[in-house]
C-alpha cells in the first residue's frame, strides 16, 4: 500500500516533494484554531492501515507541538501502520545541558514527548553538540539527514573562487564537510555570545584571499546576529560581497533584511522552513531517508538512529 504523507499547516510544499520523491500519496490534515486559544486537527484522509508521516518542520515549536501530537494519536486511533514524523527542522536541541541552576534540560524531554507519539524520525542537520547523535535522546529510530553535500554543490555551481568561513567552532563540522567536496578554502572563526542577538566574531588575517568570495555557512541562521556581525566586518575590511549559506532559515523577524543590510550578496538556504530564501532542494533526501525509516520496525528497532550522507 502506499505511503501517506500528511503536511501540518505552511509544511505543504516541502509534503509535496517528499510526496513525489519518496513515492507517496497526500493525505489531508486540517487545523482550526477555536477563540478561546484551544485547538482541534482533523484527519481529513483517513489512513486505514497504511504508513504514514506528518511533515512538520519545528521551527516556532511552542505553537505547534500540541496540535501535532493530537494529530499523531489520531491517525494511530484511525489505524495507520505507523506514524512517523518528518521534521526538517527539529527544534530545542540547543538546550541540552543546564546552563543555569534549575534550567530544563528541554533537548531530551521534547525527544521523548516527540517519542511517544511517533514511530520513526527524519529530520535534517539536527544541531546537535554536546548530545553526539540522536540516539543519545530518541528512544524511536531517529535519522539524520546531511544537508552538506547539497550546499557544497550549491557552492560550486554558483560561487566563483569561494573561501569557506564557518563563524564559531560548531560550525566545524559543516565547513570541513562542504570544503572537501566544494575543494574550497576555509577558515573557522573564533565567537563569544553575550546575548541572543549579541555576538563577537574574531576574524583573522585574510588578505590572501582578497580575491575569493566569502561564503558564510551555518547551519541556522536565527536572529541572523552571528552572520550579520560576520558580514559587517568582512566588509569593513574590504573583502567582497559575503555569501550567506545555511541550512535552516529560522529566521527572526528582521534577521534576513539585517543581513542584506549589512552587506550580504546572497542569503542562500535548503527548503527545511519555507522562506524566501530558500535556494537548495533537501526533499529527495529526506524522501530516501523516509522511505528507509518507515520500513523499520517500529518496537525492535528502538533505539536506532543514524546519519545519511
Ligand atoms: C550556533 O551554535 C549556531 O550554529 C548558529 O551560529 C546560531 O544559532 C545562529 O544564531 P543567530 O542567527 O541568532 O546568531
Amino acid at each position: 500500500m502506499t505511503p501517506l504523507v500528511y503536511s501540518y499547516p505552511g509544511n505543504e510544499s516541502f509534503a509535496a516533494g517528499l510526496a513525489l520523491h519518496w513515492p507517496a500519496e497526500a493525505g489531508g490534515l486540517s487545523l482550526h484554531h477555536f477563540p478561546d486559544g484551544e485547538s482541534l486537527v482533523r484527519i481529513d484522509t483517513p489512513p486505514g492501515g497504511r504508513v504514514t508521516a506528518i511533515v512538520c518542520s519545528l521551527n516556532d515549536p511552542d505553537a505547534k507541538i500540541w496540535p501535532l501530537l493530537q494529530a499523531a494519536r489520531t491517525l494511530k486511533e484511525l489505524g495507520a501502520a505507523s506514524v512517523g514524523l518528518v521534521a526538517p527542522y527539529l527544534a530545542y536541541l540547543r538546550q541540552d545541558a543546564r546552563f543555569h541552576p534549575g534550567e530544563a534540560l528541554s533537548a531530551p524531554v521534547f525527544a521523548h514527548l516527540l517519542s511517544a507519539h511517533f514511530d520513526w524520525l527524519v529530520t535534517v542537520d539536527p544541531h546537535l553538540h554536546r548530545v553526539h547523535a540522536l540516539s543519545e535522546i530518541f528512544p524511536i529510530p531517529a535519522t539524520a539527514v546531511a544537508a552538506a553535500p547539497l550546499l557544497a554543490q550549491w557552492i560550486t555551481d554558483h560561487v566563483a573562487r569561494p573561501l569557506l568561513l564557518g563563524p564559531d567552532a560548531e560550525s566545524r563540522q559543516w565547513v570541513t564537510r562542504i570544503a572537501e567536496q566544494a575543494r574550497a578554502p576555509w577558515r573557522i572563526l573564533e565567537k563569544l555570545r553575550s546575548g541572543d542577538r549579541e555576538v563577537a566574531i574574531k576574524v583573522p588575517d585574510l588578505e590572501v584571499w582578497r580575491d575569493h568570495t566569502p561564503v558564510l555557512v551555518d547551519d541556522m541562521i536565527s536572529s541572523g546576529g552571528t552572520l550579520i556581525e560576520l558580514v559587517r566586518q568582512l566588509r569593513g575590511i574590504g573583502l567582497r560581497p559575503p555569501v550567506c549559506v545555511a541550512v535552516h532559515a529560522v529566521f527572526a523577524p528582521y534577521g534576513y533584511w539585517g543581513l542584506l543590510e549589512a552587506g550580504a550578496g546572497q542569503v542562500v538556504t535548503t527548503n527545511t522552513i519555507a522562506h524566501g530564501s530558500n535556494g537548495i532542494d533537501v526533499s529527495a533526501a529526506v524522501a530516501e531517508a523516509s522511505r528507509s525509516a518507515a520500513q523499520m520496525p517500529s518496537i525492535e528497532g528502538r533505539g536506532r538512529a543514524r546519519s545519511i550522507a
